[in-house]
């Protein structure tokens, strides 16, 4: 198996990519992708001339075999108590933790009681784990890999379970040592994962518990289905989905300061700043070239051109209605669509964040192609959905490097040439789409 760590890759990869590259297509098929090849109706005036997705990669994400093929340990005859893992954020980051969490109730031998979804009071949100996510599945999927309940036992249902914090724990955080003891003493315990904690250390079957759990496990209920294949069937085919987030929120958020906004869009910022002011003179400068700032529709719409994507491109925005600035877009790339514009129907009306963030999700896996200006939760979790399913066209624009590029004065088609490169080069080795747990890297 050429599965192969990230600091030697490189150098391995020069040897051992030719000698081996007929050999291992031998052995892993290529899924075929269940959408037509794109072709490039514009020629661009770059001399590569071609989509970026027609560039040969060299390394490809697939699902680890130790995951896909070894079978579930055993469970063990006794339960060490319950587990409800306490979700907060956006849907994905919720569903990040709530990943990490099958993982640790397994790692515990504790059982998995359905998790709380917060209720985000920013979205007028009030859907639960259950108004997002087919239960039955999800029992049906990890059957085996993990115990989990519906319903509490009789003796500990009235009571509420007793929290150990361990969200705000980084490093090497250890739960066997940690939440272990609490968890044998008061049998029910709720737990938000810690942001980043030593997986390495994990038995297979808790790492093979969170990758089936979070891979397999988790589709969406069978109304939310339903509309998400409505409005997928409403896009024009082929099609890309782009997720854009250039919205006063995440804007201010990350204290970058623009320079060529209308006067509408920086109010928008503004208000949203509130007390988080933008750097300013040499500190925003080197902020903005560590890729800090959220690209800007016509930075995207540019790189977007750089890569080749012809403008006739169907394009699905996976995103809200809150992008400012979207003309820099819209007025190379005509053919945009979003979910509001395609549909109008009073259910969706009465969706939220959500729910509606779980239709992009859906449109988003499923699209011949997907380009985010960011890697964020959302965009990890597609990348690893799409890797599973065998599609391929995925790719994260950098925004370092367009910092980069442009604070070097380079411009035209210079600049185009650059952010070809570059782009290409993270597309050939499967960068940006590196998914660490549950996904390893095979050489084409
Ligand atoms: C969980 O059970 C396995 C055997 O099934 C055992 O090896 C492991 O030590 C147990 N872990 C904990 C934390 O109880
Ligand atoms: C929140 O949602 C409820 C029902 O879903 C609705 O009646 C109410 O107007 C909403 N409030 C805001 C501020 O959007
Ligand atoms: C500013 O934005 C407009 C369109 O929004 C664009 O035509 C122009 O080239 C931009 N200028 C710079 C310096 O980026």
């Amino acid at each position: 198996m050429f599965v192969i760590d990230s600091t030697v890759r490189k150098t391995l990869l020069v040897v051992a990519a030719f000698t081996f590259g007929i050999f291992v297509s031998l052995i892993f098929f290529t899924p075929p992708s269940p959408f037509p090849q794109t072709t490039s109706s514009m020629h661009s005036s770059l001399e590569h001339g071609q989509e970026i997705w027609s560039v040969r990669r060299i390394i490809e994400w697939r699902p680890c075999k130790w995951w896909l093929q070894s079978k579930p340990d055993a469970l063990p005859d006794e339960t060490n108590g319950y587990i409800r893992v306490d979700c907060y954020g956006g849907l994905n980051q919720m569903r990040r933790d709530f990943c990490d969490g099958v993982g640790i109730a397994r790692l515990l031998n504790a059982t998995l009681v359905l998790p709380k979804f917060e209720v985000a009071a920013y979205w007028n949100e009030s859907s639960g784990f259950a108004d997002v996510f087919n239960v039955d599945y999800f029992l049906e999927q990890t059957k085996g890999f993990v115990r989990v309940v519906k319903e509490l036992p009789a003796e500990i249902a009235s009571k509420e379970p007793v929290h150990v914090d361990c969200s705000k724990r980084k490093g090497q955080f250890d739960y066997v040592e940690t939440v272990l003891p609490a968890l044998l003493e008061h049998r029910y315990i709720s737990i938000t994962p810690a942001i980043s904690q030593r997986r390495d250390r994990y038995p297979v079957y808790a790492k093979a518990a969170l990758c089936q759990a979070c891979y397999s496990g988790l589709r969406l209920t069978e109304t939310l289905e339903r509309k998400s294949l409505e409005l997928l069937q409403a896009i024009p085919k082929p099609f890309l989905t782009l997720h854009l987030r250039f919205e006063p929120d995440m804007v201010a958020y990350s204290q970058c300061q623009y320079t060529n906004l209308s006067s509408s869009s920086m109010e928008a910022i503004e208000t949203a700043r509130g007390e988080r002011k933008p750097w300013t003179g040499e500190t925003a400068r080197i902020w903005r070239s560590r890729g800090k700032c959220p690209l800007t529709p016509y930075e995207t719409a540019l790189i977007l051109q750089a890569l080749s994507i012809p403008s006739n491109t169907n394009i699905y925005l996976a995103a809200g209605d809150g992008i400012m600035e979207l003309k820099g877009l819209t007025s190379v790339y005509r053919n945009v669509f979003t979910k509001s514009s395609l549909l109008t129907g009073e259910d969706f009306k009465k969706m939220h964040g959500n729910t509606k963030a779980a239709l992009d999700y859906y449109v988003s896996i499923n699209s011949d192609s997907y380009m985010a200006t960011y890697f964020g939760n959302m965009d990890k979790m597609v990348s690893a959905m799409r890797a599973l399913k065998g599609l391929f066209k995925t790719l994260f624009l950098s925004r370092r490097a367009f910092s980069v590029l442009s604070s070097q004065g380079i411009t035209g088609k210079k600049l185009s040439e650059a952010l070809w490169q570059c782009h290409k080069d993270d597309f050939v080795m499967g960068i940006g789409s590196a998914l660490p747990e549950c996904f390893c890297d095979f050489k084409l």
